[in-house]
């Protein structure tokens, strides 16, 4: 605590007005916990020069809020580098840095004191850390090295590299920034550096390379040490063939990587060790590998403890190449690595037929597995994954296969014959519940195979349960469908495509914002799209892209991922600082998107709601809604901005677009839109398309046109986003309640009932069985039945809108996630009575609309009553716990 206690009394000198005084002696019962940089917590390798820091607060007391804080960032050294001072404020999202520069590679701890609504300050928090990265160009002093640099189809053998230094003296703190096109891994002296895999992430490799920053301090020692790296292909180098055109990138070239150590001893002294052709290369035991195709594996040409430092290279070792560096600026892996998340042995192993053998995990999921198995020296296994049997029980990947070409999703084994053998494959992952092995001598056990779930790392931040079996198995389904696609980018599949379709991200990214910690992840992605607008503002459907989709565009209902994804980051994290800036590539954007006339005639590939099963809804109707909320999004940020010709502008592009829809699609008299499917109808409702009573006579109209269906939903990819707030918004969380209550053709319970573990990508079951943007349903779980809902007036959840719907058969339902702010709960179980408890953190204010048909129904045990409305009673809360019994119920008189 040497630095925080330096801090510390910097801090009570400028503690200007003298309220609060020395924190050794506050009575804060308000504490900032939780320290974030970037949304990260401790992150290294930061490279934005004003950090965003953001805190959460504790208190037992109710009520309790923060009027002011204290920052206080201290070197390595304990000196202050920079003091807020006393800032008299509720803020506790997103402050910038607001001190001198900061170094490339600088260190820096972190503290805030806060002062509660009473005045009484806390104790400096536990310290924060973060450590910028390498900021410019120049600080990399390395040369990117690669092992060979043939565009070959099977690619080359995977590189093994290697360097041996020799450190005079004993190490006091050492990091290896490593930037790689492709996938990499790092060892130092023979040790497997990070749990990381498929680092550093995908991007568009010519407009931006990630890099990570290892803390290696631990690793390396006075005297020889060796650095070593394997190279995989990654996405930098897809040699298979895909209907994508990942084989004819732009940037496509071997995989490559620079490194760069920076050692400090503990005399003072430094050392930088650098990538260059001093550094040695051979090939080893991965003779391919191919994200999409899978890796063949040789076991008998493993080269034993080749990154320890006493490794004797023979004459298959040669001076590394030194190649071009990859056209993208260098930028910070500022998000959580890939790893494996979790391991899950095989339900059951089954011969279909004579030596092969299949292993059924009993989950859809992502990655790939982990053998154990013994046998002769040589003996060669495959092993294809896939998510659905063939008749006869072998593995059927032709749906899952569609757009490859050549090998797909299949690894190959050969054995070195040298007792159990415990391998997995790295440089790939797949989509699948089953792996078909065949080429064993000997039936194996069940325990032989595991499967190894691989994504994304962010934390877990959500829990929903209810009264209701089926909204577990899809809230679960979800769970594991979100994971699966999200692979340093959201996708759409895991197995077929593996591609970051901009629909599928953005249907799916609301019900993240409140089951996982992934601000980061998607921070990251905007920037990908960023990346890739052209001039025209036009953008590609696919993020990353090898160049496939500008040509014809995808529209807006894809694109729009660029505004939707940013502005959840705002509602749900008070985020403003994405769609700031961003603002002229939003602004380009929907000037693009305005200049095509899509009323009169679709452009070629603007792609509409998708997989729904009946009733068909003319793009332009889905088309004209996006174009409404982006108009409006950037409205809002020409507001932010104070570019008030902008904000009225692009307020009146979306008022003009409104009435174009609604001469060309709505018929005021009675309702209907377009072809009154329920896409149609609830785009109009959702999109805010039309106002006032006419809302009532369409919601109506969907009423109808769902009763029509036997209540069952008749919606795509988009429809069902918005159907189920068309629905609750407008008074009717019934009904959707007993859509999505269904277990027959068309619904989600209809997926359980054939054996779905994971979303799938339509109704029937006939594409993919893992996609996630029909996922959005979870959202209505944790916004409509537990009721916690962002307020767009005070967002970032400074306030909280607590409405839970008490629907159908419920009689409980449980919602709980932990915001920046701190844990929000909202549960409510109905026996006579309705109990309602509900949890928010400090510094946060909620609005709680209690299902009650009168006031004197309820008893709200320290909340202020606002107003009734129908079926409503609403109070207000400050922090704390509350509870809310409503007497007989929410329908009693
Ligand atoms: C993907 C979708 C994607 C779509 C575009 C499909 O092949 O899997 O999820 O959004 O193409 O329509």
């Amino acid at each position: 605590m040497g630095a925080t206690s330096g801090t510390g009394g910097s801090g009570a000198g400028t503690d200007s007005n003298g309220s609060g005084g020395d924190a050794a002696t506050a009575l804060g019962l308000l504490t900032a916990v939780g320290l974030r940089c970037e949304y990260l917590t401790d992150p290294l390798g930061i490279d934005t020069p004003k950090p965003r820091l953001s805190w959460a607060l504790d208190s037992k007391d109710r009520n309790q809020s923060q009027t002011a804080y204290q920052v206080v960032v201290a070197g390595s050294d304990g000196a202050t580098v920079w003091d807020s001072g006393k800032v008299a404020s509720a803020q506790q999202l997103h402050i910038p840095y607001g001190g001198p520069p900061l170094a490339s590679g600088q260190r820096v701890s972190w503290t805030v004191r806060v002062w509660d609504r009473d005045g009484n300050v806390s104790e400096p928090s536990a310290e924060g850390a973060w450590e910028m990265g390498l900021l410019s160009k120049g600080d990399w002093k390395g040369k990117w090295i690669a092992g060979s640099t043939a565009l070959v189809d099977p690619p080359a053998p995977a590189p093994f590299l290697r360097k041996t230094v020799a450190l005079p003296t004993a190490v006091e703190s050492a990091r290896i920034y490593v930037a790689a096109a492709g996938y990499y891994e790092l060892y130092v002296n023979g040790q497997k550096i990070s749990d990381q895999v498929l680092a550093p992430g995908y991007t568009r490799f010519d407009r931006r390379v990630l890099y990570v920053t290892h803390d290696v301090t631990a690793a390396l020692e006075q005297g020889t040490n060796a650095i070593g790296l394997v190279l995989g292909n990654g996405f930098f180098n897809q040699t298979a063939p895909t209907d994508w055109g990942f084989e004819s990138a732009p940037w496509r070239a071997t995989p490559r990587a620079l490194v760069q150590a920076q050692i400090t001893f503990t005399d003072g002294t430094s050392q930088t060790i650098v990538s260059d052709d001093t550094w040695h290369v051979a090939t080893g035991p991965i003779l391919y590998d191919q994200v999409r195709s899978g890796e063949t594996y040789d076991a008998r040409l493993e080269k034993t403890s080749w990154a320890a430092a006493e490794y004797d290279e023979d004459a298959s070792w040669t001076p590394a190449l030194t190649v071009p560096a990859p056209a993208g600026v260098l930028s910070a892996r500022m998000f959580p690595p890939a790893k494996v998340t979790q391991t899950l042995p095989a339900k059951t192993v089954k011969s279909p037929k004579a030596g092969t053998y299949v292993f059924d995990f009993g989950q859809n999921l992502a990655g790939w597995v982990r053998l154990s198995l013994s046998g002769a020296a040589g003996t060669s296994l495959t092993l294809r994954y896939g998510e659905r049997l063939s008749a006869d029980g072998t593995i059927d990947q032709a749906i899952i296969k569609t757009g490859n070409k050549g090998r797909f999703e299949t690894d190959n084994y050969l054995m070195k014959g040298q007792g159990t053998e415990v391998w997995e494959p790295r440089f790939e992952y797949n989509g699948f519940q089953y792996v078909e092995i065949s080429g064993l001598p000997v039936a194996p056990s069940l325990d032989a195979v595991v499967a190894r779930a691989v994504n994304t790392a962010f934390d877990s931040v959500g829990e929903f349960r209810s009264s209701n079996a089926l909204f577990g198995k899809i809230f679960e389904a979800t769970r594991w469908s979100y994971r699966a696609n999200f692979q340093s980018i959201p996708t759409d599949c895991p197995h077929r495509e593996k591609n970051g379709w901009m629909a599928d991200a953005h249907l799916g990214a609301e019900q993240a914002m409140f089951t996982y910690d992934n601000a980061a992840g998607y921070t990251k992605w905007i920037r990908d799209i960023s990346d890739e607008m052209q001039a025209s503002g036009a953008l590609p459907g696919i993020v990353p892209t090898d160049g496939w989709g500008y040509s014809w565009g995808n529209g807006p209902a894809w694109d729009s991922a660029y505004f939707v994804v940013p502005y959840y980051l705002y509602l749900y994290y008070g985020d403003k600082q994405i769609l700031m800036a961003s603002y002229d590539k939003l602004k380009s954007y929907v000037d693009y998107l305005d200049s095509k006339d899509y009323f009169s005639a679709n452009p070629s590939g603007w792609l509409g709601d998708w997989v729904y099963p009946g009733d068909t809804t003319p793009e332009a109707v889905t088309h004209a809604g996006y174009h409404v909320f982006d108009a409006k999004l950037v409205s809002m940020v020409a507001g932010w901005l104070g570019k008030t010709d902008d904000a009225a502008k692009y307020g009146k592009m979306a008022d003009d677009v409104k009435s174009r829809f609604q001469q060309k699609f709505f018929d005021a008299s009675t309702g209907q839109v377009s072809t009154g499917s329920q896409t149609a109808l609830a785009t109009a409702l959702y999109q805010n398309l039309v106002d006032g009573a006419d809302r009532t006579k369409v919601l109506s109209a969907l009423a109808a046109k769902v009763g029509a269906k036997g209540n069952h939903l008749d919606t795509g990819c988009l429809g069902t986003k918005y159907l189920p707030w068309a629905l609750t918004d407008g008074g009717r969380a019934d009904l959707f309640y007993e859509i999505a209550n269904k277990t027959d053709y068309p619904s989600w319970g209809n997926w359980f009932e054939k054996g779905a573990t994971t979303l799938w990508e339509d109704w029937q079951g006939d594409n993919s069985l893992n996609h996630i943007f029909l996922g959005d349903i979870t959202a209505w779980f944790f916004r409509a039945l537990a009721g916690i809902n962002p307020d767009v007036d005070a967002p970032g959840f400074a306030n909280i809108i607590i409405r839970p719907e008490v629907v159908g058969n419920l009689t409980s339902s449980h919602g709980e996630t932990k915001t920046l702010r701190g844990p929000v709960l909202s549960e409510w179980t109905l026996t006579t009575d309705l109990t309602l408890n509900v949890t928010i953190p400090p510094n946060t204010t909620a609005t709680v609309h209690v299902p009650a048909m009168s006031q004197t129904n309820v008893t709200a045990d320290g909340a202020a009553f606002v107003r009734s409305e129908p079926g409503r009673q609403i109070y207000k809360i400050g922090s704390g716990s509350y509870q809310f019994v409503v007497k007989g119920g929410p329908s009693a008189p």
